[in-house]
């Protein structure tokens, strides 16, 4: 069964879940031409509050893939953050959602490729989307068979729908086989990222992670993980090339990424990464990750963003 809400917000307004349609005939259906966020809001049992994890920094990241695409939004920071809570409100969520705001390239004619010659539109899906079993026992992967996207070609720095049909590709590939995850190379041979998380590896005691010219994303959590683990743990963080080698010899691995959070990872092409389950690094960053998401960091409130404003503390009251 899959996934639903009871709203979506679609064009400028909130739309119940049966009618958010759109014309088969749009870009964005025939050629996935879409440029999207995926955001966690986290639920904080002691406030009784819903946290936008660094919205704006996914705006941002939403902004410069437009760019890439020549594609214009014709929204404000401010009314996409507005229709962001207006929906996940009406929604009714009070505990953890997964959020996408897409910008979309609406119907043209064959070559309208020009933002003058096409119309772009927005929506916004909202779910409830609590962590996965995946994140507290870590997964099984892969090293896959299919190259991640060139930044000559299709640049994985651009979170477009288009993209994820090369995620798409190796994801099956990997299941097939047996595994829960793969982890992509990219054209070079180097390991760049998971199809839909960055990739983390832990060696003596640093954090070693692709940079973000190896054809990754460049991911919020990444970036947010580099800075905490240094401050907060007191750990090294090194981004530099990572060999396919590297992965079945590391003592620690995990992917990170909003939809995916911190996935342990417990082998590589059958080869058990440390002792073969989430290891104590990992579960470190883990715990002070979801500590800082939740709102009980002081330091780093200033990434939150409140959903209900203090309303559903006092209807718990
Ligand atoms: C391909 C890919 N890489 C990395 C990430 C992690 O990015 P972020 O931490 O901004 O969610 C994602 C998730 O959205 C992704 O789809």
């Amino acid at each position: 069964m899959a996934k639903s809400a009871p709203f979506v917000w679609l064009d400028g307004k909130l739309v119940p879940w049966e009618q958010a349609t759109m014309h088969v005939a749009t870009e964005c259906v025939l050629r996935g031409e879409n440029v999207f966020e995926g955001i966690r809001a986290y639920w904080s049992e002691a406030e009784q509050e819903l946290f936008l994890f660094k919205h704006a920094e996914h705006i941002a990241r939403l902004r410069q893939g437009a760019k890439i695409m020549r594609m214009t939004i014709p929204y404000t920071d401010a009314q996409i953050e507005a229709a962001s809570l207006e929906l996940i409100r009406a929604c009714g969520y009070r505990g953890q959602v997964h959020y996408r705001p897409v910008a979309y390239f609406d119907m043209g004619n064959l070559t309208d490729y020009l933002p003058s010659e096409i119309r772009t539109g927005m929506f916004i899906l909202a779910f409830s989307t609590p962590t996965t079993k995946q994140v507290h026992e870590g997964v099984t992967t892969c090293v896959s068979t299919w190259r991640r996207n060139s930044d000559l070609a299709s640049p994985s720095r651009v979170k477009s729908g288009a993209n994820y049909h090369n995620s798409r590709l190796a994801y099956i590939e990997a299941r097939l086989n047996g595994f829960q995850i793969p982890i992509l190379l990219n054209a070079a041979g180097k390991v760049a990222e998971g199809p839909g998380a960055c990739f983390m590896m832990v060696r003596n005691g640093k954090i070693i992670t692709p940079p973000v010219t190896a054809d990754i994303l460049e991911s919020i959590t990444r970036e947010t993980l580099i800075g905490l683990v240094q401050a907060e743990l007191g750990l090294e963080v090194i981004e530099r090339e990572i060999d396919r080698t590297e992965l079945y010899i590391c003592d620690e691995a995990f992917f990170c990424g909003s939809g995916h959070e911190i996935t342990p990872i417990n082998s590589v092409d059958h080869y058990p990464v440390g002792e073969g389950k989430p290891g104590a690094i990992t579960r470190r960053i883990q715990k002070l990750y979801f500590d800082v998401v939740c709102g009980a960091v002081p330091k780093y409130r200033h990434w939150l963003t409140p959903v209900w404003g203090g309303a559903s503390r006092a209807a718990a009251e």
